[in-house]
């Protein structure tokens, strides 16, 4: 049995104060439901403040990126040991990152490996540009960012996959659940290639790409998804809230 997870992305938005704010707003909803796994990922300098916020609760906490090495002369980077004391999760890969900041699939590969070595669950964000979905190469982008990210890796427990279209990403164009229950399926079966059907039926494999309240609803009725990674939707604490809640009345 694979419990949902529903993870908010904060990304570069919220000062300290205001990612207090928002998580104490967030915090007595989302602490009441059950069954669901609800994790918060606000900027890294305010891993510390939210943490004392959450601690205690249900809420758990995730960083959004972290450097491969353990430390060293590496100005402004964040390590998995660092982090390791403070979150259980950090997002891997993300498209922006990949877009932004040349995160290539090696670079992605590194810092997973870091990650699962410090003790933190990686949540592995994967999944193809618009011009590679309209060529017919979903299938071949994501297969392949998947095995390079997991190349050397023995089978993580705990490990947790995000899809993520990059044409859904704070576009409003989300996938159609069919559509990503399709993919997702796909990504299971290429970890039942990699590490066998135990694992595939562990792994959480969960859907990113403008997932909002009013479209949840649709992602978590697919069989194959596991959860939402919500970008712009998680800074709305009613949003994300109703998100959650949504997720736990259908699975
Ligand atoms: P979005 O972002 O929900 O704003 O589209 C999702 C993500 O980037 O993880």
């Amino acid at each position: 049995m694979r419990v949902p997870l529903i993870a908010g992305n904060w990304k570069m938005n919220t000062t300290v104060s205001e990612a207090v704010g928002l998580v104490k707003e967030m915090l007595p909803g989302l602490d009441r439901v059950k069954n669901v796994e609800k994790v918060v990922c606000p900027p890294y300098v305010s891993l510390s403040a939210v943490r004392e916020v959450i601690n205690g609760t249900t809420i758990k906490l995730g960083a959004q990126n972290l450097h491969f090495m353990e430390k060293g002369a590496y100005t402004g980077e964040v390590s998995p040991v660092m982090l390791a004391g403070l979150c259980e999760y950090v997002i891997i890969g993300h498209s922006e990152r990949r877009q932004y900041f040349d995160e290539t699939d090696e670079i992605v590969n590194k810092k997973i490996k870091a990650a699962l070595k410090a003790g933190l669950e990686p949540i592995l964000c994967i999944g193809e540009r618009l011009e590679e979905n309209e060529a017919g190469k979903t299938e071949e982008v994501v297969t392949g960012q998947l095995k390079s990210a997991l190349s050397g890796t023995v089978y993580p427990v705990g490990f947790v996959i995000a899809y993520e279209p990059v044409w859904a990403i704070g576009t409003g164009k989300a996938a159609t659940g069919r559509q990503a229950n399709d993919t997702i399926g796909l990504i299971r079966r290429t970890i039942a290639e990699l590490y066998g059907g135990e694992a595939a039926g562990d792994v959480r494999i969960l859907y990113g790409g403008s997932v909002t309240a009013a479209n949840a609803a649709e992602f978590m009725e697919q069989p194959e998804i596991d959860g939402a990674l919500v970008g712009g939707a998680s800074l709305k604490p009613d949003e994300f809230l109703s998100i959650v809640r949504q997720t736990a009345e259908i699975r």
